[in-house]
């Protein structure tokens, strides 16, 4: 019953039950994963699990070297469990397919019932199919305030995934606090109001919105994250999504005589950097201090649906066009994202970037997030870039999850928990010899209409366990062992952690959004978009 689908199970006679006589230990190395796992059972459980060392403990947490870093061995006996990793990053997926054995009610905070807590014995021998299995979250347009971040990490662990990318800047906001540039959360941290529903409809409430993480707020969340086995990699979008700073600082942009609010508008704002020196200079700036707080090898600078109406119109913009000998303005998007991918990389990093950094052939050795379909990944792949695969007809968790006019603001096409689960991230057409370049993958989750953690909640489950498994399980056929059976039985954990999931039936009525009216896509209008869209990507070495 486990989610994700381990790589083998072979059930063994038996069962072991956990009591006040189990005792824990682990490997030096492993002792913070120890940590987590007596602090979630005795939290659930009230035993007391007292230390002991590894080879007597009744539950062991040790290293194994000869396992790939984040696999791991899980033998469950009536007079003992093991978990063994290549890494702790192994023995935490290990223990997290522990509490998925246990009954659910492991993962509340406080005993509810006194058990038994009892587990059947098995051999799970598992390891990820992808290093890179992440989730975006969209903190700008909504801001999810430092608990609901800490409290989707814990999530995201339980489901073994590893990468959290936030999207800190856009039009809408600016989420992280940067010390020498005070205006940018001062000013462009809250906007005056919102739009309700989608763009089309004109709808605004007037209610202002607001929030930023403090540097120390991030530090946390990092660590937090790091504890977990979760790397945060943050991301500042550049050049276009940049309303909100050009509102703290107009000189950014290429109307200095003409200041604009942070947008309440949804969408791309036409309002976009000018790629002066002292802009670059500027953006160096609050990239050092986002690596000084981000440990990550991957910093985001965005680079999607940068709209160049301004760059056409100014005089300025086409005069440096002229002195950099760039052919047009796709070109001098690459530019401009050029400096930074140098920045990054003088200092260690790895440019993560959507796939409209390949417009212009930036140099190889960035990261592409394909979200515009599989043949950006193929693309960016033949261009000598790493790819992460997160195309919107597989993983944009915002779209709407039934063709149901009752789904909460419903937009984009339909993706539901069978077209997650069905996704795979490695692309169709991707030459054998460049499969290495996929990273993995992840789903995206804009929050343009989700305004509180409950609503990003709806959003994300059960959908983000169903991708977890495309991100982690070999690839199966449906009904992929079970799946559906499994992620009924995993309901009932989400229900223990308190995750106010879509229903397999559709929204409660308090979860539908009446007064939020959406704007459905079909698939044939997005995909026509997208084709429109994605002509300006050439290929270097013929078409994808
Ligand atoms: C995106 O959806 N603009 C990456």
């Amino acid at each position: 019953m486990l989610l994700p689908l381990p790589v083998t199970t072979d059930p063994r006679p038996g069962t072991h039950t956990l009591t006040g006589v189990t005792t824990l230990g682990s490997d030096p190395a492993c002792a913070g994963v120890a940590r987590r796992l007596r602090e979630t059972l005795s939290g659930s459980t009230g035993l007391p699990l007292p230390e002991a060392a590894a080879p007597d403990a009744t539950v062991a947490l040790t290293l194994d070297p000869a396992l790939p870093a984040e696999g791991y061995r899980l033998r469950v006996r009536p007079d003992r469990i093991s978990i063994s990793g290549g890494t702790p990053a192994g023995v935490f997926h290990g223990v997290q397919s522990l509490l998925q054995l246990l009954p659910a009610a492991v993962y509340r905070r406080a005993p509810v019932t006194a058990g038994p807590w009892t587990v059947p014995c098995v051999d799970i021998g598992d390891q990820p199919r992808f290093g890179w299995r992440g989730c975006m979250l969209d903190v700008a347009r909504h801001f999810v305030p430092v608990a609901g971040v800490l409290r989707f990490i814990d999530l995201l662990a339980a489901h073994k995934l590893n990468v959290l990318h936030l999207h800190l800047t856009d039009d809408q906001g600016w989420r992280v606090q940067i010390r020498r540039y005070p205006r940018l959360t001062e000013v462009g941290g809250w906007r005056a109001e919102s739009m309700v529903g989608s763009r089309q409809h004109e709808r605004f409430d007037g209610r202002p919105h607001g929030g930023f993480y403090r540097q120390d707020d991030i530090r946390e969340i990092v660590a937090y994250a790091a504890e977990r086995f979760v790397t945060v990699v943050p991301e500042i979008d550049l050049p276009g999504h940049t309303q909100a700073a050009i509102a703290a600082y107009p000189w950014l942009g290429n109307h200095p005589d003409q200041p604009v609010p942070v947008a309440a508008r949804w969408g791309a704002s036409r309002r976009v950097l000018n790629v002066s020196d002292e802009t670059v200079a500027f953006f160096r700036h609050v990239l050092d201090e986002v690596m000084e707080l981000f440990p990550s090898r991957h910093i985001g600078i965005g680079g999607d649906e940068c709209i160049k109406d301004e760059w056409r119109a100014s005089a300025a913009l086409q005069r440096r066009l002229g002195e950099l000998g760039l052919r047009d303005e796709d070109e001098m998007q690459s530019w401009f994202v050029q400096q930074f991918q140098r920045h990054l990389a003088a200092n260690g990093r790895v440019m993560f970037g959507w796939d409209e950094i390949l417009e212009g052939h930036p140099p190889p050795g960035a990261t592409v997030a394909a979200w515009r379909g599989p043949a950006l990944a193929v693309a960016a792949a033949r261009a000598g870039h790493d790819v992460v695969a997160c195309w919107d007809s597989s993983a944009y968790l915002d779209y709407r999850q039934s063709d149901s006019p009752d789904e909460p603001v419903p937009v984009g096409t339909v993706l539901t928990v069978a077209d997650v689960r069905a996704f795979d991230p490695m692309p169709p057409g991707l030459p054998a010899e460049l499969r290495h370049r996929v990273l993995g993958a992840q789903c995206n989750l804009w929050t343009e209409h989700a305004d509180s953690p409950r609503a990003v909640d709806y959003l994300a489950f059960p959908r983000l366990s169903a991708f977890a498994e495309a991100a982690w399980s070999p690839g199966s056929a449906p009904p992929w062992d079970g799946f559906d059976e499994r992620l009924t039985a995993h309901l009932r954990r989400l229900d223990a952690l308190g995750v106010e999931y879509r229903r397999p039936d559709g929204p409660l009525p308090w979860q539908r959004r009446p007064d939020a009216p959406g704007w459905p896509r079909d698939r044939a209008d997005r995909d026509a978009e997208l084709a429109a869209l994605t002509r300006n990507v050439r290929q270097p070495d013929g078409p994808a």
